[in-house]
């Protein structure tokens, strides 16, 4: 049903699979003997956040919050609101910041700023899919699974005005779908 919709698949659960726990691997290293906070930033981040955290062999406390910055369009509108904020004090931890994807950089370096003036020990950011050709604001992550051109990606999370999140892999939307 939702397939008729996707044009093609970008990264298949195998990709996905293999990659995030690549990621979870750096993270034990470089984390190695300290008890790591990652932060995931919703809704999109969500299974992402769920996987890479099943790869992480330390013991580390998760904690959950809400921004929104697109509306249901396809671009961004430079304005972010917290909708939903964190339930744990971040002050001297050590967090990861989990994103799906960093596109125009508005979210994460507005977030960054945020949380960065909480006082956690050190801030890194992770993000599943990163869109270099889109960025407005100077946002690098720490951590990135995949670099990609400006398709309109859905699925592993990512949506279309809510909908695909439930796609187990991440597909290139029609452009009929939203034009
Ligand atoms: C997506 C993504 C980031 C942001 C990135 O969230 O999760 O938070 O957009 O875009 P930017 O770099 O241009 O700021 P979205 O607002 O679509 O909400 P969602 O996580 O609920 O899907």
């Amino acid at each position: 049903m939702m397939e008729q919709d996707i044009e093609r698949v970008l990264f298949s659960e195998e990709q996905i699979r293999h990659r995030v726990a690549e990621l979870a691997a750096e993270i034990n290293r470089d984390y190695a003997g300290k008890e790591p906070m990652p932060l995931s930033v919703l809704r999109g981040s969500f299974i992402f956040m769920a996987d890479l955290t099943r790869g992480i062999d330390l013991r580390c406390t998760v904690d959950f919050l809400s921004v929104s910055s697109y509306g249901k369009g396809t671009t961004s509108t430079g304005q972010v609101q917290i909708t939903k904020d964190l339930s744990e004090d971040v002050s001297g931890r050590d967090i990861i910041v989990v994103e799906d994807i960093l596109d125009s950089g508005n979210t994460l370096s507005y977030l960054m700023q945020l949380l960065q003036a909480r006082n956690p020990s050190s801030i890194r950011l992770c993000t599943l899919l990163d869109k270099p050709s889109r960025r407005v604001k100077p946002v690098t992550a720490d951590y990135m699974g995949f670099s990609i051109p400006d398709y309109f990606v859905v699925g592993y999370g990512l949506d279309y005005a809510e909908k695909y999140r439930n796609l187990p892999y991440i597909g290139v939307l029609k452009p009929s779908v939203y034009e």
